[in-house]
């Protein structure tokens, strides 16, 4: 899979990409990460992106010259399956569609900033509009640094072990079970019995009950909809 995210601030992003399982995932081949600067692509002497909204009003509104001439280059490149524009006013992301979108070959994230892009843009190149919650960003980088860790830590053999994506919260729409490591008693706190027992089918019906539990008093819109 390749992402390619752009942005007038791509420097946010340069460390998060850089480490961890984002990093593994990239050097193990399994995606490639490109930030780009919606600054290089602007013909203006002062690089300007962003220019008075028309109808007046405060705040600034990003052209679309720049970003069509980025999105042009790199349509000449390659196909993408999406062209996610990250927006407060875009549809709910949830685990459900960053399943989908892992399944995807090229990803495309572009990251409003001030009050947004010219409508145009989201009209003639857009084909998703994602929003990470009800609340609202100074940008749309770091909701789409979100979006793509999601999205490539269930790309196959990103994640050590393979299975694991599969037992978090939410793959089921159940959230996980409580989880404990050693020491088995700290303070006179005990780890449950049942953990320790060796028993696995035990152990699995045990870690099940306790996300159903959870998923009920946490979160009861989501025990709802797990039809259980
Ligand atoms: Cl995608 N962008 C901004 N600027 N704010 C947000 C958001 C996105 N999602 C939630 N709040």
């Amino acid at each position: 899979m390749r992402i390619d995210i752009l942005s007038v601030v791509p420097k946010l992003m340069e460390s998060f990409f850089a480490h961890s399982i984002l990093k593994r995932g990239q050097e193990a081949g399994h995606v490639e990460v490109v930030l780009h600067d919606i600054r290089d692509y602007s013909l203006s002497k002062q690089k300007q992106v962003d220019d008075y909204a028309f109808g007046g009003g405060a705040g600034m509104v990003m052209a679309i010259e720049p970003i069509a001439r980025c999105i042009r280059h790199l349509q000449s490149e390659r196909s993408y399956d999406e062209i996610i524009y990250m927006t407060p006013d875009g549809e709910r992301f949830n685990q459900g569609i960053a399943n989908q979108l892992s399944l995807g070959g090229n990803l495309m994230f572009l990251c409003g900033h001030y009050k947004g892009v010219d409508q145009r843009v989201r009209d003639l190149f857009i084909t998703k509009e994602i929003s990470i919650g009800d609340y609202v960003l100074s940008g749309g980088e770091l909701a789409a640094a979100v979006c793509a860790d999601a999205i490539i830590r269930l790309i196959p053999g990103v994640l050590n072990d393979e299975t694991s994506a599969l037992t978090d919260s939410f793959q089921d729409n159940l959230l996980a079970p409580p989880v404990y490591t050693r020491p088995a008693e700290f303070e006179g706190v005990r780890v449950p019995d049942i953990l320790l027992s060796g028993h696995e089918a035990k152990i699995n019906e045990w870690r099940f009950e306790e996300s159903v539990r959870r998923t009920r008093e946490r979160r009861p819109d989501l025990y709802e909809a797990s039809g259980l």
